[in-house]
């Protein structure tokens, strides 16, 4: 049946041309036949052929049973197109009804996942089969709708609302991304002035490095009139990444948050962040790394979860990222995180601190019971030989000028000067040009 299920064609959002195709769940579920994927495979290659994003809506049960492998030859046909088009031209999935196998599978390859609350599902397979197979009773909801995706399993970008809510996000987007890899992302329209200091961001930071403070508050006071377009906002909170503009110029931005888990690093913010880097990467958005980070998180389950593979993730993403790499450091830059977080040296290309900056090995404790160990059990008073301890490692460490005497930092700012520098150097690094060696493709380890 030509036609059957599946909606496509092309359309403009603020003048921008995209391809869109929209599945039919009263068609046999908007299960995939050979002539649905046909018409999705079509106006795939023609986006890319005009450098053009693609959206699905999505609303599927998949392959469709009764033609068997013919449909699973069209689902391939599909993840075949999304994986090239990866990196080429933006690919956005909005998940609009219960969706499973190939109508989630190709969403995953995407680039950003919206589902509607209470509308949308995305599963492997049904509580139905889950039923038979596990034997485990499970509600849609509970297994995969918006909100288990956006906050637990991490597979949805965005849980919305309504269906109008989750179509004008996604219109959204299109503020900060660009249509393909070669084009300019679109300046923002904001009149926020360029040389705003800011006097809120002299409190932000607690005088306690102990204390939690809202790393949203940084970032709004920074951005052009406060806006930012949060990704993965209800997942692996203790690190936030979004799209903003910053005197006119998209940016995608990274930021530990300390009111969270206190901005420690752990596998699914570092999975969070990784893939969010290498999507600014792909389509030239410079990176504004916002930094207070006590290091990654120890423990068992973490290890046996793989927090060193997971942790590499970020590492490895923003080494090879070549776009320009902003960083501000506005309290703890502890340890491998420290490295990680865009540092200078893995081509961060401007790079200053907050003087509340502290920046070492470990924090001021943990590290003077390790190397002060046997003078503090010795003493009379193993309690106040600590604190004397630590008071001299601050003193010596927990402080920004050894790094930027190393030239690790370009200087030590004053917060309210944060919006003015950054733009400034954004202004500069327009022209930026860097290449990693030419080879096949890394390795990333996944
Ligand atoms: C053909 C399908 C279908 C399918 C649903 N329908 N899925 N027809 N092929 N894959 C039909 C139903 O028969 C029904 O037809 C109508 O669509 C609505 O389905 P319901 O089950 O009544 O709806 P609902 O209760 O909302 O449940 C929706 C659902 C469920 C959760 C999607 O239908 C389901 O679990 N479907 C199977 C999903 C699945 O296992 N797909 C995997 C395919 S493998 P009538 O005529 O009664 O209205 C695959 C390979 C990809 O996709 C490879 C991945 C790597």
């Amino acid at each position: 049946m030509y036609g059957d299920g599946v909606v496509t064609g092309h359309g403009r959002i603020e003048g921008r041309l995209v391809y869109v195709f929209s599945q039919d769940f009263t068609v046999f579920g908007g299960s995939l036949s050979e002539a649905h994927a046909q018409k999705i495979c079509k106006i795939m290659d023609l986006a890319v052929r005009n450098g053009a994003p693609v959206i699905g809506l999505n609303d599927s049960g998949g392959a469709r049973i009764q033609e068997g492998v013919v449909s699973l030859g069209g689902y391939a046909d599909i993840f075949l197109r999304n994986t090239l088009a990866s990196g080429v031209v933006p690919q956005i999935s909005a998940i609009l009804g219960p969706c499973a196998g190939g109508a989630v599978y190709s969403p995953a390859i995407t680039d950003f996942i919206y589902m509607v609350k209470g509308t949308s599902y995305m599963f492997v397979t049904g509580p139905n089969v889950v039923k038979t197979v596990t034997h485990e009773d499970v509600t849609m909801e509970q297994l995969g709708g918006a909100d288990t995706h956006a906050s637990t399993s991490g597979v949805a970008h965005f849980a919305c609302d309504s269906e109008l809510t989750c179509l004008a996000r996604i219109r959204e987007l299109f503020r900060y991304v660009p249509s393909n890899n070669l084009a300019d992302a679109p300046r923002g329209a904001g009149t926020d002035p360029r040389d705003r200091r800011d006097e809120a961001l002299l409190d932000v930071v607690p005088a306690n490095a102990n204390k939690p403070y809202d790393m949203h508050e940084v970032i709004r006071h920074v951005v052009d009139d406060g806006a930012f377009y949060e990704v993965h906002a209800d997942y692996a909170q203790n690190i936030l990444c979004g799209f903003a503009h910053l005197g006119g110029h998209s940016i995608g931005i990274v930021a530990n948050q300390p009111a969270v888990l206190a901005g420690v690093l752990d596998i699914a913010a570092s999975m969070k962040a990784a893939r969010f880097v290498r999507f600014c990467d792909c389509f030239n958005i410079p990176i504004v790394t916002f930094e207070d980070v006590p290091g990654f998180l120890p423990g068992v389950a973490q290890e046996h979860g793989g927090i060193i593979r997971h942790g590499a993730k970020l590492l490895y993403a923003f080494c090879e990222a070549t776009v320009p790499k902003l960083t501000v450091i506005t309290r703890k830059a502890y340890g491998g995180a420290y490295d990680v977080m865009s540092s200078k040296h893995i081509r961060g290309d401007y790079n200053v601190a907050w003087p509340t900056a502290e920046i070492a090995v470990m924090g001021p404790k943990g590290a003077v019971e390790i190397i002060y160990k046997h003078e503090i059990a010795a003493a009379a008073d193993p309690e106040a030989a600590l604190t004397a301890k630590e008071a001299e490692y601050r003193e010596h460490f927990a402080h920004p000028y050894l790094a930027a005497a190393r030239g690790y930092l370009d200087d030590v700012i004053d917060p309210r000067e944060t919006r003015p520098r950054l733009i400034a150097a954004l202004d500069a690094l327009v022209t930026k040009r860097d290449r990693n060696p030419p080879r096949k493709h890394g390795n990333i380890p996944l």
